[in-house]
């Protein structure tokens, strides 16, 4: 994933550029560059390392020039290194691109371009593209425009891109097929973007650019075709984005603003789809689904990371409550498998951004062997949902942080409502029962707004453990998947090796690990594992490790064994992974951040 910015205009580019790029970072940070044309000529500055490291090199350089792009790399081809950095130029130095994606085809591609002769100066699939753009240029004696067309249809693969070029210096050509992209439209100047949060400051009025299309950009016109060279006509619609979504609003980190803004992201999710008092659930983006809800064998979850761990919290809520059987599956391992399905399927796509590869890619192959689509994603107009059949947006706001946070528990309570919605038109819940589950869950962003005010004692518990070299994560039942989410959040910020683990698996080999110097963070809250939970907890006692729990406001049977509790309100079994999070969360990002970590870019995450 990287992060691409385009400007023209009568602004100066490299302010409108680099601020964009800042903006985007989250979507990669091993290296920066920009491109700018100032009287007809190009310029470019690129550097490994973050955007502030490029702002350092360019100081006193010429930053002139009213039409630039600029890129934030997360390195796939090659490393992170200045040479590897985009933009990158063709072999006369007169075209510039930069590039979201990867070309699969640019071995081939650069075999064919060295044999007539071009020489290259990086490892990226990048690099490739731009010299096919000029041999294309050279064979064919086409205008750019047409060059670039002609490339695309020869390229195997995703891309974003965007392409300047020092002989056709008024134009800025945009394509995209598999990588997101958002054109903005000012007044006399256009804005281009990964994402609509370079653009949201300068005008609210965008267009999605959709798979296969490429824009053609001047100060005062756009020109959208189709790779097969048909016009297309833009729709603008208007963002809901809001610039101060973007900030961080005086807290310190992205990541803590997140996680403080969970009691809102919650409600937002639920908003206008719970009736508590009269127990129902309306989810407006399946409703035409609803037959078909009724009657299906299986659910299957494909999502990654996080998102996976929430997949795995809605099987137990969809198995318990709409009786349905649920496969949780790791989509890109879902992908390069035969899996069985079929048209009686449902496949749900879990995906905070909406854009990961290898989620698109295991829907992409459901959706050929007949299954119907859902996405439960946060990014409105993303990719996943625009190839989904139907779907849930989880409406929790940009999620800046690279460690998802808030988009967890709202794909959660997506899921929750999700679960009760079934169970509601299935008959395998009653009304009595739905009323007070859905009114139970109503108060739900008021019991996370409370477990966040364990903040200073949490802190104070991290603080033991910052020089922790491994840590061990333990749940049961729906407590599970939250001791996994727990366990990747601590090891993506921190670096500290975790482990999250069904609480009675510890036994069949884990356990070998825990002595003296092993702390072990156990879900041990009120439900009916309880009692198994605290034999666990004996078990650990018993080699002498270090138990931090969770458990219930209250609760005094866990407190005499275990070192450190954290208290959390009381809540149904359904809604323990929506509360439960919250300390783990602010746990890991006090130990990281006491370790001095940048917890808003992990190494080599984006
Ligand atoms: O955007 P997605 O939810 O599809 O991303 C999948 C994972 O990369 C993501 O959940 C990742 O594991 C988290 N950001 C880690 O905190």
């Amino acid at each position: 994933m990287c992060g691409i910015v385009g400007y023209i205009g009568n602004r100066n580019a490299w302010e409108v550029v680099i601020k964009g790029l800042h903006r985007l970072e989250y979507r990669g940070y091993d290296s920066a560059g920009v491109a700018l044309i100032d009287n007809n000529q190009l310029n470019i500055y690129k550097k490994a390392g973050k955007v502030s490291d490029l702002e350092q090199f360019s100081r006193g350089k010429n930053l002139s020039g009213s039409i630039g792009m600029g890129h934030t790399r997360w390195a796939t081809h090659g490393a992170p290194s200045d040479r590897n950095s985009h933009p990158h130029t063709s072999g006369d130095g007169r075209l510039a691109i930069i590039h979201n994606g990867i070309i699969e085809n640019y071995a081939t591609l650069k075999e064919e371009l060295a044999a007539r002769g071009h020489h290259f100066s990086s490892d990226t699939d990048t690099e490739v593209l731009i010299h096919l753009i000029e041999e294309i240029l050279k064979q064919n004696h086409v205008d750019l425009r047409e060059a670039v067309r002609l490339a695309l249809n020869e390229v195997v693969g995703a891309y974003a891109i965007v392409i300047m070029s020092e002989d056709e210096p008024g134009q800025l050509i945009a394509a995209r097929k598999g990588s997101p992209m958002v054109i903005g439209v000012g007044n006399n100047e256009y804005f281009i973007a990964s994402d609509a949060s370079p653009i949201v400051e300068f005008t609210k009025n965008v267009i999605y650019l959709k798979d296969n299309e490429i824009a053609f950009l001047k100060r005062n016109e756009l020109l959208i075709k189709s790779i097969d060279n048909t016009v297309q006509t833009p729709y603008i619609q208007e963002l809901e984005l809001k610039l101060e979504m973007l900030e961080k609003g005086g807290y310190d980190h992205f990541m803590l603003k997140e996680i403080y803004e969970q009691p809102r992201s919650i409600q937002d999710c639920m908003r206008g789809r719970i009736y508590p008092k009269e127990g129902k659930v309306q989810l407006g983006g399946i409703k035409e689904y609803t037959e078909k809800l009724k009657n299906i064998d299986r659910i299957i979850i494909v999502a990654c990371g996080t998102s996976w761990h929430a997949g795995l919290v809605g099987e137990y809520l969809l198995e318990e409550y709409a009786r349905i059987p649920v496969e949780v599956e790791y989509a890109s391992e879902f992908r390069y498998r035969n899996p069985v399905i079929s048209e009686k399927d449902i496949v749900i796509a879990i995906s905070q951004s909406g854009e990961t590869a290898d989620t698109m890619a295991a829907i992409t192959l459901a959706k050929e062997k007949g299954a119907t689509i859902f996405g439960i994603c946060n990014v409105v107009g993303s990719s996943i949902p625009r190839i989904s059949h139907a779907g849930i947006y989880t409406h929790a706001g940009p999620e800046i942080g690279v460690a998802s946070t808030k988009a967890f528990t709202a794909q959660v309570t997506a899921l929750t409502l999700l679960a009760f919605y079934m169970a509601q038109q299935r008959g395998t819940i009653t009304q009595s029962q739905l009323i007070n589950l859905l009114t139970e869950l109503d108060e739900i962003p008021a019991l996370v707004e409370k477990s966040l005010q364990a903040n200073e004692k949490i802190k104070a518990i991290a603080e033991k453990f910052i020089h922790s070299r491994n840590c061990l994560f333990l749940g049961r039942g729906s407590g599970f998947p939250v001791a996994l989410e727990g366990a990747l959040k601590l090891k993506e910020i921190s670096y500290i090796h975790a482990e999250g683990y069904p609480a009675a698996e510890m036994k069949h080999g884990p356990i070998a690990l825990i002595d003296e110097q092993m702390p072990v963070i156990v879900i041990a809250t009120k439900n009916s594992s309880y009692e198994k939970v605290i034999s666990n907890i004996q078990e650990v006692k018993a080699r002498k490790g270090i138990i931090i729990a969770i458990v219930t406001e209250g609760d005094t049977e866990v407190k005499k064994m275990a070192d450190y509790v954290i208290e959390i309100p009381d809540a149904s079994e359904a809604f323990l992974p929506l509360i439960a999070t919250i300390p783990l969360q602010l746990i890991s990002y006090h130990i990281a951040v006491l370790r001095g970590c940048n917890v808003d870019q992990p190494r080599n995450l984006a």
